[in-house]
């Protein structure tokens, strides 16, 4: 864990729900729990369409992120959506090369794009890596490290405190998943994404990244994950649009 005191969970809600008015209500029932466990930092990522309309709702200390962004500022960018334009409404996070967007075509090289754009905006970038399968001779790693590297080419290392980076293996993602991590491999990949940032970073700034995990993260398996993967916290898609398995999973992490 590194040293930040303050677990982070972020919701993914993806393409959900089906209307602002359902999105208002699960933000109003999330931000209860956000209000209770002080010792976690709650943040959710609805549709950039949605979040326009509940950036003026929210209140702290739930705070707003979106799914995506695009590196330009403005112009000819149809469908896109600025990180200008998210610093602009005070949204504080973006989630970015999320490995259903990597699907869609996403490249290591627009992912650092994206990261770059983030940074100057002072919108903090949550970096998804994550590997499709593991192999038993670790091709797996060298493709986190090359993830993790691509996406944080240029950035300098005063930046490095305002990054988060989640780990997210595609066998545990959504209603196919194979499986998920237990604490002990989540321990592990942890101690290998420290050590590839230790090849561009100090040690201590590699110590104080936040790493999270994510992929079907429920109540049921938080604490095993969270207490022996060591991990700075969550990304969660399914669980964050039940606000009841969400606050069950905010109370672990506020007590681990
Ligand atoms: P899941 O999704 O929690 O529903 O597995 C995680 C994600 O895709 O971020």
């Amino acid at each position: 864990m590194c040293m930040a005191t303050k677990k982070l969970i972020v919701g993914n809600w993806k393409m959900n729900p089906a209307s602002i008015a359902e999105a208002r209500k699960l933000m109003v029932a999330i931000q209860r729990s956000a209000k209770k466990y002080t010792k976690v930092t709650a943040v959710v990522c609805p549709t950039a369409f949605h979040a326009g309309d509940l950036v003026s709702r929210v209140k702290k200390p739930l705070a707003l992120g979106v799914q995506n962004i695009y590196w330009e500022q403005d112009g000819a960018h149809t469908g896109e959506i600025s990180a200008y334009q998210v610093a602009h409404e005070k949204i504080d996070y973006a989630i970015v090369g999320h490995s259903e967007r990597r699907a869609a075509g996403e490249t290591d090289e627009e992912v650092n794009k994206k990261v770059h754009a983030l940074l100057n905006v002072k919108v903090t970038p949550i970096i998804c890596i994550g590997e499709e399968e593991r192999d038993s001779d670790g091709a797996y790693l060298a493709h986190i490290a090359e993830q993790i590297k691509g996406a944080l080419t240029g950035v300098r290392q005063k930046d490095l405190k305002n990054i988060v980076i989640a780990y997210e293996p595609l066998w545990a993602i959504g209603e196919k998943a194979t499986g998920v991590v237990t604490g002990e491999e989540m321990h592990q990949m942890l101690i290998f994404i420290r050590k590839i940032l230790t090849d561009t970073y100090t040690p201590r700034t590699a110590q104080n990244v936040r790493v999270l995990y994510g992929g079907s993260v429920h109540a049921d398996n938080a604490e095993e994950i969270m207490v022996g993967g060591k991990v700075d916290g969550f990304l969660i898609g399914r669980s964050s649009r039940d606000p009841k398995e969400l606050a069950e999973i905010m109370s672990i992490a506020h007590k681990a």
